[in-house]
């Protein structure tokens, strides 16, 4: 396959920046599943467009930036002004939660006009100015790849300017039921939007379904086998799941620094079982459930008291939001709780930590874990799962995992598939988990290792290109072009 160049743009680029002087920046990994599932993609000759993590005002700061980060194959998005009121507010403040399920914040639900109003306004800006940037750096033959709810304007913008650009649109999240998604007042300019694009495309079949019929029902569109007609136009929708890069994974477990780890790790935690949880402190996470969860397990099960440690990263994210600092002290309130009833001099059977970790730390963590414990209210996939999956190695550990995560419907089978608001049944889940003969969880394992091996990053993003490269051929030979 004749493989295109890549635009990919983000809301974030896969490098947040920290200014050190005034022409001197230094990087840190950005967070989330995007960014780790993206940086999988080799085969691909990509230029990756999006916002550095930090305002910068002044030309000498900017021109620097953008120097540094050509090296690195980015191209930063300055949004200015506009990033509060887009990125925490309109972003992550109204689209996040519909998309989750979580509906409107309460703090809006009376003062509609203006915070819709002004958060969409800066919505649509920052979308403009994405849409320069692509707009600047676009080379005839590229593929414009636009990632989830940030930029759902874009496609429109860069059809409307050049209808021959190839657009494809992905959102990484969960769409929602139509229901849900009917309340957001820009509904029908989203999806007008996002049908410009020559290919939509998402993890699971239901978030699919969800997209179809909200255009059915908001548009009166019609909907056929590959995707939605829009007076007389067919956008093809089709879902493609996206994995991890399992090499890296792979290759990182064998090195000698993370079979020290191990051995550290293990001898820090005195011989316990370890459940591991690792997920950005968000409110999808579900993590105030999670700590019930093992507080009802501790509860019923007195035996395991003082034999069971659970550990938490909950990595910092959108600190800018209310809601992010008040699920960070609910979660703190919780561990004191949990580690006070049930702890003793020597251990406390809460470990959690405000930060991330490095990522050799990270793969010998998965790689001693008897447990891995996924209980989000809503994901769009959940990269955690797989990324414990790959660096399985000697007796292997279960993956308990919340049907409501993307990744339930490619690794359920491997895996004990909970609903995370049941706390009974996350606790019972634990304790079979935590019993389970080391015959059953090879079984497991090896169901979801073949599925983990072979639905790579590379895999997924070759499956879009090439369907988003037949979708187009055949337009081009219909226009006779
Ligand atoms: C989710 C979203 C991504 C986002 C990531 C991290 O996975 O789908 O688009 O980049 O969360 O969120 P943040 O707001 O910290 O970039």
């Amino acid at each position: 396959m004749v493989r295109p160049r890549l635009l990919v743009v983000s809301m974030s680029l896969p490098v947040t920046a920290k200014r050190t002087g005034e022409e001197t920046w230094s990087f840190t990994m950005s967070p989330g599943g995007l960014v780790s599932a993206l940086l999988g993609l080799k085969e691909f000759e990509t230029k990756w467009i999006g916002w550095p993590g930090v305002d910068v005002h002044d030309a000498v700061g900017k021109k620097a930036l953008s120097i540094a980060l050509a090296e690195k194959g980015c191209i930063p998005v300055f949004l200015e002004e506009v990033c509060d009121q887009y990125y925490n507010g309109y972003c992550n403040n109204i689209l996040w939660p519909i998309f989750h399920y979580l509906g409107t914040p309460p703090e809006y639900r009376n003062d509609v006009i203006i915070t819709y109003q002004s958060q969409y306004d800066a919505y649509k800006k920052a979308n403009r100015i994405f849409f320069d940037v692509v707009n600047e750096h676009y080379q005839e033959g590229d593929v414009v790849w636009c990632h989830d709810y940030h930029v759902m304007l874009l496609p429109q913008y860069l059809k409307e300017y050049n209808s021959k650009m190839k657009v494809g649109w992905f959102l990484h999240t969960p769409f929602p039921s139509s229901e849900m998604y009917k309340t957001l007042p820009s509904r029908s300019e989203l999806l007008r939007s996002v049908l410009t694009a020559d290919l939509v495309g998402f993890h699971t079949y239901d978030f699919a379904r969800h997209f179809v019929n909200a255009c059915m029902c908001i548009l009166g569109t019609e909907a056929t086998s590959e995707g939605v007609v829009d007076q007389g136009k067919l956008t093809r929708v089709a879902v493609f799941p996206i994995g991890i890069e399992p090499e890296r994974f792979i290759n990182t477990s064998k090195l000698s620094e993370v079979t020290e780890y191990m051995k550290k790790f293990k001898s820090d935690f005195g011989g316990r079982k370890l459940i591991l949880g690792v997920d950005r402190l968000d409110t999808i996470k579900g993590i105030p459930h999670k700590y019930q969860a093992f507080e009802k397990f501790l509860e019923e099960n007195e035996d395991w008291r003082g034999k069971v440690l659970l550990l938490q990263i909950a990595v910092p994210t959108r600190n800018g939001i209310g809601e992010y600092q008040k699920i960070k002290d609910q979660c703190h309130g919780l561990v004191g709780r949990i580690n006070g009833r049930f702890g003793s001099i020597s251990s406390v059977p809460i470990i959690h930590l405000d930060c991330s970790i490095h990522f050799h730390q990270l793969c010998a963590l998965y790689a001693i874990t008897d447990v891995l414990l996924v209980t989000s209210l809503r994901d769009g996939m959940n990269l955690v799962s797989s990324e414990f999956v790959a660096c399985q190695k000697g007796e292997k550990g279960v993956l308990v995992l919340s049907e409501f995560a993307g990744a339930g419907q490619s690794l359920g089978a491997g895996a004990l598939l909970v609903n995370p608001w049941n706390v009974k049944e996350v606790s019972n889940a634990i304790g079979e988990a935590l019993s389970m003969s080391r015959e059953e969880k090879e079984k497991k394992h090896q169901i979801n290792f073949q599925y983990v091996k072979t639905h790579s990053t590379q895999q997924w993003a070759d499956d879009f290109m090439n369907k988003l490269n037949e979708v187009t051929s055949k337009a081009e030979q219909e226009t006779g072009k």
